[in-house]
């Protein structure tokens, strides 16, 4: 399979069109960027972090029966996935209550949320991401009702099954965002599911394991992710 063309290129992947029909290259950069791309660096090695969490997170979603767009690693920060006509939805569970959720509503930081909360932001760097609702997502024809009640349920089945995993390795699963697109008729998850999309909680010290260590300068963001990916691939207690 050989790369063509770039198709899309956002704030920390690439998109490239390949000479295989459906199938396209996706590469992990190692560009990190926050507060709607005001706060922006390089930081060598993120990519393939993020592109290593993401394949095993991808991997372990297909074994418990949710389809994604991934098809298989290429090397290092870069994976091969199916073209998907993307929703552009950014669908965000939430278990306890951190970021934008606590500056715009009256929850405390660090409340639990049970059941999980959905949120559904409109993705779109023009209008900068808006919170959407059912009536709004098909006023702007983005997802019919069946396609939202799906992306809804396979979004929690999703927390269901990363929320156990990384529980087990000390984790709480905070938050964490999702990507759906059409295949063929299908949904199916796309995007990344890495240390950038979710915000982790070490479960005994509360300590920051993700992105929200660039955003607020917690700490050596390099060492985090690489010590959160290591955790996150190990088995239980391994690593920890
Ligand atoms: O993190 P921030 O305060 O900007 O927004 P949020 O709505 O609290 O984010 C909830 C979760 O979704 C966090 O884990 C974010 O990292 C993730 N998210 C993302 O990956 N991409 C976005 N464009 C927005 C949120």
């Amino acid at each position: 399979m050989k790369q063509v063309d770039l198709l899309y290129t956002g704030k920390a992947k690439s998109v490239y069109r390949t000479d295989e029909p459906g199938i396209y290259i996706m590469k992990f950069r190692d560009d990190i960027t926050a507060f709607d791309g005001e706060k922006k660096d390089t930081l060598s090695g993120k990519g393939r972090y993020n592109a290593e969490v993401s394949t095993f997170f991808f991997r372990y979603l297909e074994e418990n029966g949710i389809r994604t767009h991934y098809i298989r690693s290429i090397e290092p920060g870069t994976i091969a996935v199916r073209g998907l006509e993307m929703i552009p939805l950014e669908v965000i569970v939430r278990n306890v209550a951190a970021g934008s959720i606590v500056r715009n509503y009256p929850f405390k930081e660090g409340e639990p949320l049970d059941p999980p909360v959905i949120v559904i932001d409109f993705k779109s760097d023009t209008h900068h991401d808006p919170m959407l609702n059912d009536d709004l997502i098909y006023a702007l024809n983005l997802a019919t009702p069946e396609e939202l009640d799906q992306i809804k349920a396979t979004a929690l089945a999703i927390n269901d099954i990363l929320r156990e995993y990384l529980d087990a390795r000390g984790i709480t699963l905070v938050d964490f965002k999702l990507e759906f697109g059409r295949y063929n008729g299908e949904i199916l998850v796309g995007d990344e599911i890495s240390m950038d999309s979710m915000r982790l909680w070490d479960k005994e010290t509360g300590a920051s394991l993700d992105k929200d260590v660039y955003r607020f300068n917690k700490g050596d963001v390099m060492e985090t992710y690489a010590g959160v990916a290591k955790r996150i691939l190990s088995p239980p207690g391994e690593s920890v």
